[in-house]
């Protein structure tokens, strides 16, 4: 059951996905109900499901076949009478597809609707099946640490944790996924992974898009809780985190935790130290005119929301002990990227100086989109020159598509949830400790008034203190495109 079916996410993300995987031959006996406010009959709801995949993969190979197994109720999600309604037709949907009582609700839904909706579910009946009940829950998970504990609350009255999948879109990203086997590997790289041998890690997402038509709930949650929260935090658990004992759900989360639990605890007058906040002004977007954030529909004109997040986190534990892990992300950027760059420490003795020129430090460069892949920086003599070292890169490309946020994330989270593999999603110690270590730094935000908003222009790498907070430790971001 998808509630919010009429939704954005719904039409561009989860229709593809799970058309892929009915091409694919991984769906093999399932039924969708669509339930959202509007309504609508099955067969409109089927045709919007059709033009959704048309429009985002351009296929069309079985999509009747594809679309007969979509249903579509019209439900008010405070009315137990409509859950009523919503049991019935599921009960007839398992009869009729022999789905053994197996059940999946996805909300697709605003916020405020996620704690209702789950305690409607258990009170209405929907989730006495006699196969399993499984939750999967969008983003925001709260807005600070303490709205997140009574959703949390309210959730668990209906779901066993085990049975929550708290989606974070990053974990279903291709190279997202690639970090731990590209760490856990390779003999080459898992023993220089410390603070011995690893100067710091800079991790980039940038986006060129601004807030577009989501100004309202943007303004109650800035680049901090909307990227660093969860995506940008989940990039630097896995990065950091020790080798599990296996790679069970269990074992990989418990690693997650134990990094977030090492973070350390940036709180009052250090918070400026250690993160830079930034708005965007108007200017040039890959050759378009754009306007500044306050100028955006539902914007405050005198908004004090942050677009950008420049951030410096420590993990003080022994393996990281001193090594900066750099964060930053921001809308209206000059390139749309996520990058991952590992930046090893000099050698010893650098017997190839020049006074012109130093040499390059070893990088490794994790691509994860619009590319993706990894390139390793390393010094070498080129062919038919003195003995002077050169930077040389070994790429590796995987032959991903090249498309943003793609519905490929979503399919294999959609995968993952079917078959019971909980990996890829959010546990709720993760997303405690994640919203203590931001709420420490909304505090202190949301009290002080940024005076120099905007401080950086549209289409650039952001505000200047993004800049100063590497140059000040001695280094700068490395380019991402
Ligand atoms: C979402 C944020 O979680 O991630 C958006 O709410 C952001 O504001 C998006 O644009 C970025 O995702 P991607 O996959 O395009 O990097």
């Amino acid at each position: 059951m998808i509630f919010g079916a009429t939704g954005d996410l719904a039409v561009r993300k989860l229709f593809p996905s799970l058309y892929r995987l009915f091409q694919k031959g991984k769906l093999d006996k399932f039924a969708v109900i669509g339930v959202a406010r509007r309504p609508l009959t099955t067969e409109e709801f089927q045709n919007s499901v059709k033009d959704s995949v048309i429009t985002a993969l351009g296929k069309k190979e079985k999509i009747d076949e594809f679309i007969s197994h979509f249903y579509y109720q019209s439900h008010d999600v405070a009315d137990s009478s409509s859950y009523q309604n919503l049991k019935n037709l599921a009960q007839q949907i398992d009869d009729k597809y022999e789905l053994e009582g197996n059940r999946i609700f996805y909300l697709a839904m605003a916020p405020e609707f996620f704690g209702p909706i789950a305690l409607h579910l258990k009170s209405d009946g929907l989730t006495d099946v006699t196969g399993y009940k499984r939750l999967v829950i969008e983003k925001p998970f709260g807005h600070d640490l303490e709205s997140a504990k009574v959703l949390n609350n309210q959730i668990r009255k209906a779901f066993s944790e085990s049975e929550v999948y708290r989606i974070d879109h990053y974990l279903g990203k291709e190279m997202v996924r690639n970090i731990e086997v590209i760490r856990f590997a390779n003999a080459i790289f898992e023993p220089l992974w410390n603070n011995r041998y690893i100067s710091n890690i800079q991790i980039t997402s940038s986006e060129t898009l601004g807030v577009e038509e989501r100004g309202r709930y943007y303004e109650t949650s800035g680049a901090l809780r909307d990227m660093v929260q969860n995506h940008m935090m989940q990039m630097v658990a896995l990065l950091a985190m020790e080798p599990p004992i296996k790679l069970t759900t269990d074992e990989i989360r418990s690693e997650k935790v134990r990094v977030f639990r090492s973070l350390r605890m940036i709180k009052g007058d250090k918070i400026n130290k250690y993160f830079v906040r930034g708005q965007y002004g108007a200017g040039l977007v890959e050759d378009q005119q754009v306007p500044e954030y306050r100028a955006e529909p539902m914007v405050d004109n005198e908004s004090n929301t942050e677009t950008f997040v420049a951030g410096k986190i420590m993990i003080d534990n022994f393996r990281w002990a001193g090594v900066p892990f750099y964060i930053r992300t921001g809308k209206r950027m000059t390139t749309k990227s996520t990058k991952i760059v590992v930046q090893f420490k000099d050698i010893p003795m650098n017997l190839y100086y020049q006074p012109e020129k130093l040499l390059n430090p070893n990088l490794l460069v994790i691509h994860i989109q619009p590319e993706e892949g990894i390139t390793l920086h390393l010094n070498a003599k080129k062919a038919g020159g003195h003995l002077n070292a050169q930077e040389v890169k070994l790429s590796f490309a995987n032959t991903g598509i090249h498309a943003m946020n793609t519905p490929e994330g979503y399919e294999k989270l959609l995968y993952d949830c079917m078959r019971g593999d909980a990996t890829n999603f959010t546990h709720w110690d993760e997303v405690a400790y994640s919203w203590a270590f931001v709420d420490n730094i909304s505090e202190v935000w949301e009290k002080t008034k940024a005076e120099d908003y905007p401080n950086y222009e549209s289409g650039t790498m952001g505000p200047k203190a993004a800049d100063e907070l590497l140059e000040k430790d001695g280094f700068f971001w490395w380019p991402v495109n």
